[in-house]
């Protein structure tokens, strides 16, 4: 069976779980059919293994940024070093991950919506997608994302919002990113999303090591079962996989002008 090429646009693996077979991981990539990653970083020792990864493997791509769980740590350094990487090294393709999550809470919400706003203006200053990490924090996050104004290109990661949510998102000239809780059960709100988005507007992602789909759930994830997120949204859209396939890697090399 030839397998349908497959751009996993959120992975972490430079996450310690990978820590004793991340090579394996990494080399069987290909030949499982998933032939683009980007690799997130979420603070800087992250955003630093994220370009040593992209600058290691062709098909590993780097974003650079802070997660609002570490915003508490986030300094005006941190902001210089992101957007001098992004100069420096063509393998960095987009700022992120970058947001708001008031489910955690693991830094203060002031602090959080401070280095967001600050880190999607750095964006759209260096004309990057920005990959948006928002969870529990809607209204706020639109607040950000409009005083900000229109980005070239973005992606909401894991996406969690409403269908008006999304419309905004896509207005704002974001794509929807969509991963393993799309097979969970009780998906009733992101079901009702993709199946109101227009698929152009869709990426698909893993957020590896976190996030497995079913019929991993509960396990360590990896860039290979986003294919079980494809099988999904076919099935959801009644469309075949080859189909979602190719239209979500169009999507995601336009997204990342690659
Ligand atoms: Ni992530």
């Amino acid at each position: 069976m030839i397998l349908p090429e497959l751009f996993d646009t959120h992975v972490h693996l430079d996450d310690p779980r990978f820590q004793d077979d991340r090579k394996e991981v990494i080399q069987k990539l290909p030949e499982q059919g998933i032939t683009r990653v980007i690799n997130v970083g979420a603070d800087r020792k992250s955003s630093q293994a994220s370009i040593r990864l992209a600058e290691e493997h062709d098909f590993i791509y780097a974003s650079v940024g802070i997660h609002p769980h570490d915003s508490k740590d986030m300094t005006e350094d941190d902001l210089r070093q992101f957007a001098e990487d992004s100069e420096k090294y063509n393998k960095v393709i987009a700022i992120g991950e970058i947001g708001l999550d008031y489910h955690y809470d693991n830094s203060p919400r002031e602090i959080q919506q401070l280095w967001f706003e600050r880190q999607l203006q750095l964006a759209k200053e260096l004309n990057l997608p920005a990959i948006l990490h928002i969870r529990e924090a809607f209204g706020d996050a639109e607040t950000i994302m409009r005083k900000v104004g229109k980005v070239k290109n973005g992606v909401v990661h894991c996406f969690g919002g409403s269908v008006d949510f999304a419309d905004f998102c896509i207005k704002y000239g974001y794509h929807i990113g969509v991963g393993g809780v799309l097979t969970f059960s009780n998906a009733k709100k992101l079901v009702e999303v993709v199946k109101h988005v227009p698929l152009e507007k869709i990426l698909l992602e893993t957020d590896c090591p976190y996030m497995a789909p079913t019929p991993h759930r509960g396990e360590r994830n990896e860039p290979a079962y986003v294919r079980f997120v494809a099988q999904k949204l076919a099935e959801l859209l009644e469309k075949n996989v080859e189909n979602i396939a190719k239209t979500t890697y169009q999507n995601a090399l336009e997204v990342f002008g690659l």
